[in-house]
């Protein structure tokens, strides 16, 4: 896009504009049928007129006991899947009462050190009848696997149980951090996942490719989807290099975008990401299978714009959001609570954060009918301007040889924070307008009282752990993740020396540190 906003197409893309613009354009040209390639216009054909999307509220913090009450709250108030936050020790593959994890324990997300907290995590909950997703990454193997056990242990066997890991490193080199390995290592694990769970867990979507921080980070929506296929792109190289078949592995991709308060450039956003996966899993891949072409996506509304001035107006905000990834065709969808901007949510912010896509799912419309933007001048040409944008991007990744290499030179980046800094530089110089902040500001902010977490949870995480140790076989643990280390040094699925050794209750920390010792960690380019 050049500096005046008008793109390589000739066409405006802000503010959007009337038919006159738009000489000669017609808007039903690249229609399509909904659940139809190139699923323009939804993966499904009767998409939310056949089923809503999933209501998948993201929660979790302190002790698992503690998210544990606060899921079974979400299933009382209606929510229709589970989407767990793992705190930053266990993102990063660290037991709590590792001293690094100091500080950290059960702050952003729950603790999980073992099986022990997984089945508290999940107690009491229907595992073969809600659907769980799992933000976690590096150590995204670990938590399937302990997800696994304790559904067996509840007599819900790997066939039935279905959800999603995040599992997707190449964004955390590119924005948001909780990577472990280098890129060829991350890589080979995620391909040993994609394998086992063909074999085991067949109903699973194995990663969340997410463009979600990347957006959260500055990326334009052109960015957010060209950077996020990009590295869709080379994990389906890496599953076809690891001897996987292409259709055997592919439906189980899902992806995971922001909606912002734009709601035009959004919604085409989201079309745009559907056509251009489609043409590139068909053409590129030579995937037959409907499934493996389709884009399915969940949604989180963006953080990034809820203000801690006047912090009701992110009500607002969030409807705003919501209504821009449901008229998108998400499959799943997230919507922020009001008080994020000042603290973990509270239970109120977090039910009326649900009630909010239940208003949208209930008492409007939109459900009403499939696409309703289809054949909208206004939609249509963004939509072709943001595919045209995000191919030439894409392009551009390739020439640099691919996602990975391109992460590696910094490309993604450096492109990113030059769009973070053109958007704080509209908003400092009031171009941009945020409510509340760079105007119809209030004189006197009402006092907040934010919800604190428990001060003495890692005391309490560090006492299970040393119960743990002291009580499990020692030796058994020591053959099983020795065993894990030679499978890492051969060519044999990790997955399952890593289920024993998780069923025998090595520790998050132990299993990460034995792939530590034979991968050792990933230092970015920049970090000297
Ligand atoms: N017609 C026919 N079938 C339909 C249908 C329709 N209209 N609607 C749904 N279905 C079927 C689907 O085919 C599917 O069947 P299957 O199980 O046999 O495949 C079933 O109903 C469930 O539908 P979906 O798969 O569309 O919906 P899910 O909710 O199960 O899955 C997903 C959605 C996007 C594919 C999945 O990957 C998912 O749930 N992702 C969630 C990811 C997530 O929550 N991430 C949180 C990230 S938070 C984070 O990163 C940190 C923070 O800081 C931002």
């Amino acid at each position: 896009m050049s500096e005046s906003g008008i793109t390589e197409s000739g066409l405006p893309f802000e503010p959007v504009y009337g038919p006159d613009a738009l000489e000669g354009f017609d808007p039903s040209a690249k229609l399509g049928e909904p659940g139809e390639y190139p699923f323009t216009r939804g993966v499904y054909p009767s998409m939310y007129t056949g089923r809503p999307w999933t209501m998948r509220q993201y929660a979790g913090f302190g002790t698992a006991r503690e998210s544990n009450q606060r899921y079974k709250q979400l299933v009382a108030n209606g929510t229709g899947g589970l989407s767990v936050a793992f705190d930053l020790p266990t993102q990063m593959g660290h037991d709590s009462d590792a001293p690094i994890s100091h500080g950290e324990v059960g702050k952003v997300g729950v603790a999980i050190d073992s099986i022990e907290d997984m089945r508290l995590l999940f107690d009491g909950l229907p595992l073969d009848q809600v659907s769980t997703s799992m933000t976690i990454n590096a150590p995204a193997a670990l938590l399937l696997l302990m997800y696994q056990l304790v559904a067996e242990e509840n007599g819900v066997s790997g066939a039935d149980i279905t959800g999603t890991i995040q599992n997707d490193v190449l964004k955390e080199y590119i924005a948001r951090g909780t990577y472990i390995y280098p890129p060829a290592d991350s890589l080979r694990l995620i391909t040993d996942i994609f394998a086992y769970c063909q074999a085991e867990i067949p109903r699973w979507n194995t990663i969340s490719i997410s463009g979600y921080h990347m957006a959260e980070a500055g990326a334009t929506p052109a960015q957010e989807i060209a950077f996020t296929l990009a590295d869709g792109i080379e994990y389906v190289r890496a599953a076809i290099k690891a001897g996987l078949d292409v259709d055997d592995f592919a439906a189980r991709l899902s992806f995971f975008f922001v909606s912002r308060t734009t709601i035009l450039e959004e919604v085409a956003k989201f079309r745009a990401a559907r056509r251009i996966w489609a043409q590139v899993m068909r053409d590129e891949f030579g995937a037959t299978d409907p499934k493996s072409q389709m884009l399915r996506f969940h949604t989180q509304t963006a953080g990034v714009q809820l203000t801690a001035q006047q912090p009701e107006v992110n009500l607002v905000r969030v409807a705003v959001q919501a209504l821009a990834a449901v008229l998108g065709g998400t499959q799943s969808l997230h919507t922020n609570s009001f008080d994020e901007a000042l603290a973990l949510p509270s239970e109120k912010a977090a039910r009326l954060a649900l009630r909010t896509q239940q208003v949208i799912a209930y008492e409007s419309d939109v459900t009403k009918t499939v696409d309703p933007f289809a054949g909208s001048y206004a939609v249509e040409a963004l939509t072709d301007q943001v595919e045209a944008e995000a191919r030439k991007l894409m392009e551009q990744v390739e020439e640099l040889g691919g996602a990975v290499a391109a992460i590696e030179k910094g490309f993604q980046k450096n492109e990113i924070e030059k769009s973070a800094y053109r958007i704080a530089r509209e908003i400092d110089t009031d171009e941009r307008v945020v409510v509340g902040v760079n105007r119809f500001r209030v004189d006197e902010e009402e006092p907040y009282e934010p919800l604190r977490v428990d001060p003495t949870i890692e005391a309490q995480q560090a006492e299970r752990l040393a119960t743990l140790r002291a009580d499990r076989d020692q030796a058994e643990v020591d053959r099983h993740l020795a065993a894990l280390k030679a499978a890492a040094q051969g060519s044999d699925n990790m997955l399952y020396p890593m289920k024993e050794a998780l069923r025998a209750r090595a520790t998050v920390g132990e299993v990460c540190n034995a792939l530590r010792d034979v991968w050792g960690v990933y230092v970015p380019p920049d970090a000297f």
